[in-house]
């Protein structure tokens, strides 16, 4: 498939008519120049949101902003809540809990046989790690049984799970180098009983080169990953593979491992550059070493709605990609960047917030889409 990315009608800083946009932009929102409002979803604002939709949040297209009656103000002011129901933040987390309460009242389906996905992005910084440790925890929330497979040597999603990779730490180094089972290395991530992480260390640096003169190089996760398959009493439902930034032996070897390759786009301009040599290498795999290898889903991460880019982009992927991108858009929210650094996924460390929310009904659509036709 050749993808070629639209030259988007979008003027840069230099023009008048930009300079406009920018600026009506700021006055909208001063202090949110980057991040997408995210209000903190804390009991009492659970309890306006619930207030708020007993008494029905009025029509969400009014600009209720600048007319709306301060707080406890209101003419209905019988609780100390009056006033807040049809205020922007009000509606807003209205239907955070509306989304909340669909989520929590789906049952999601496991599906029959292992989905193998690897998340491959060349580009760097696109989401890669962020979208493999939220989904995976996402789908072990709903019951799954995942397995998440570092295979960058930075080891960033080791870390978001909470998992041990020191540099003595077993790791997938050895199950690709050394021939060291999965098995030994597994770690279960303190998140979740249902979620796995075979870590990356360090060593995984020098692995793109030991591997060139090994036998089956391409092939060694691939077998590994089998092997622990088939002997696993109890199965896995998912794997998911997170890649480094590049297209190099180790990433190869993550293809070879999947069935799925699972593409994140960061809604900015330059992240379709590099998107036809991610699917020509893609196509070369599939014809020489895994046919069964499928891009089944693309996830635009990283979304801010308030740019005419990242909506130009996401509309752009969606014409080109239309069954494999997901409804669901990744906002750019602070508690997506946060998570990491507390050793968690965004929904174990703040479950009700915007992006944890958003990363749940990514899941969802992954796992009512099931496997493509031909893997089922
Ligand atoms: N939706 C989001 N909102 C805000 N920040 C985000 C979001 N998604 C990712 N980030 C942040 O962007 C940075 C890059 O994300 P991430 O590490 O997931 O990308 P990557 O593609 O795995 O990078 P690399 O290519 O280096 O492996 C991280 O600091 C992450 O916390
Ligand atoms: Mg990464």
């Amino acid at each position: 498939m050749q993808f070629r990315p639209k030259m988007f009608h979008v003027k840069h800083h230099d023009t008048t008519e930009n300079k406009e946009a920018v600026t009506a932009e700021e006055e909208r929102a001063p202090e949110q120049d980057v991040e997408s409002p995210e209000p903190e979803v804390t009991e009492a604002s659970g309890v306006i949101a619930e207030e708020t939709e007993q008494r029905g949040s009025g029509d969400a297209t009014d600009d209720t902003a600048s007319t709306a009656p301060a707080p406890g103000k209101s003419a209905r002011s019988g609780s100390p809540l009056a006033g807040f129901s049809d205020t922007p933040l009000a509606r807003e987390l209205s239907e955070i809990t509306r989304r909340r309460r669909a989520i929590e009242a789906e049952d999601l389906p496991v599906p029959s046989k292992t989905r193998v996905f690897t998340i491959a992005n060349q580009k760097g910084g696109v989401g890669k790690t962020t979208t493999t440790v939220n989904l995976a925890a996402a789908l072990a929330k709903s019951g799954a049984r995942v397995l998440v497979i570092d295979l960058d040597p930075q080891g960033n999603a080791s870390t978001a799970l909470g998992i041990e990779h020191r540099s003595e730490t077993a790791s997938v180094y050895d199950v690709m180098i050394n021939d060291v089972p999965m098995a030994d290395v597994v770690q279960k991530s303190p998140e979740s009983d249902l979620l796995f992480c075979i870590p990356a260390t360090i060593h995984l640096a020098g692995a793109e080169i030991e591997l060139v003169s090994m036998v089956a190089r391409e092939q060694r996760l691939r077998s590994a990953l089998d092997a622990f398959l088939a002997e696993r009493d109890e199965p896995f439902h998912y794997v998911f593979i997170d890649c480094p930034p590049s297209l190099g032996l180790l990433t190869i070897n993550a293809f070879v491992a999947a069935r799925e390759v699972l593409i994140p786009i960061q809604c900015e301009y330059y992240a379709l550059e590099g998107l036809s040599q991610l699917l020509n290498n893609i196509k070369l795999i599939e014809r020489h070493l895994n046919p069964e290898l499928n891009v089944s889903t693309i996830l635009l991460t990283m979304y801010d709605s308030r740019t005419n880019l990242a909506n130009q982009v996401a509309e752009d992927v969606r014409q080109h990609f239309p069954d494999q991108v997901l409804d669901t858009l990744i906002p750019r929210s602070v508690r997506i960047s946060e998570a990491p650094s507390f050793g968690l996924s965004v929904i174990g460390y703040d479950a009700n917030s915007p992006g944890s929310l958003s990363y749940l009904e990514a899941a969802a659509e992954i796992a009512r889409r099931g496997a493509p036709i031909a893997q089922q």
